[in-house]
């Protein structure tokens, strides 16, 4: 069973997939990692993430990177959302990404473009929504419980800037596939979104 999760940053999707995977028994992958891993290196070559021949050669990072911890940081996920828009970039992370997906048994994968691009044939697909303040408020307090001194200001800002170019972008833009489930997570607290989600996703698979 493959199960797709998608939804803007800060949504709950990650640790909804998580949950997920935990709950059915299932390999997990945070494609958004890939895109920050990607940004992260081009920082490291010092290239530009708004080319796009810097960004595809950031395609070659080591795996060891996906580990480091400054991947979670908004400074690497704005430069995730800027790689991503090259459809070269999205290409070099494709088949990764989808040998994840086929893999015997299946697999759980969070992301922007999972039900729609990397597994269109996913037997469950949820689109995880919240609203912008919900969930700046909720990545403030995750910087801040990581020792990490951010601004819900700044980071309200980043979150709108960064909705507006993953939605926008013309190659596998952040939009829910007609087939997903809706979860809206704004009221919700982490448990509540993990039970809808179950059960959402029970709803969507066979018996
Ligand atoms: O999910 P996360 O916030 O870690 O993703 C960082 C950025 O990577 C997103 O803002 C998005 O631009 C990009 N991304 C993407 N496609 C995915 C996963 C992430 O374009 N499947």
């Amino acid at each position: 069973m493959i199960i797709a999760v998608d939804g803007p940053t800060a949504s709950g999707k990650g640790t909804i997939a998580q949950a997920l995977a935990a709950h059915y028994r299932l390999p997990h992958l945070d494609t958004g990692l890939l895109y920050r891993a990607v940004g992260r290196q081009v920082a490291l070559n010092g290239g530009d993430p708004d080319s796009p021949e810097d960004a595809l050669a950031g395609c070659a990072f080591a795996d060891a990177l996906l580990a480091e911890p400054e991947l979670r940081s908004e400074a690497s996920g704005g430069l995730a959302s800027r790689v991503s828009i090259h459809p070269a970039v999205r290409s070099a992370l494709y088949d990764r990404q989808r040998a994840f997906a086929l893999q015997p048994g299946g697999a759980v994968l969070d992301g922007r473009d999972i039900g729609t691009v990397i597994a269109p044939e996913a037997e469950a697909k949820l689109f995880i929504t919240a609203s912008v303040p919900a969930r700046a408020l909720r990545r403030f307090l995750e910087m801040q419980n990581a020792g990490r001194a951010v601004s819900l200001v700044d980071i309200e800002a980043d979150l709108a800037a960064r909705d507006a170019r993953d939605r926008n972008r013309a190659d596998a833009p952040l939009v829910a596939a007609p087939d997903a489930a809706l979860l809206e997570t704004s009221d919700l607290d982490r448990d509540a979104a993990i039970t809808a989600a179950i059960a959402l996703v029970e709803r969507l698979i066979p018996a």
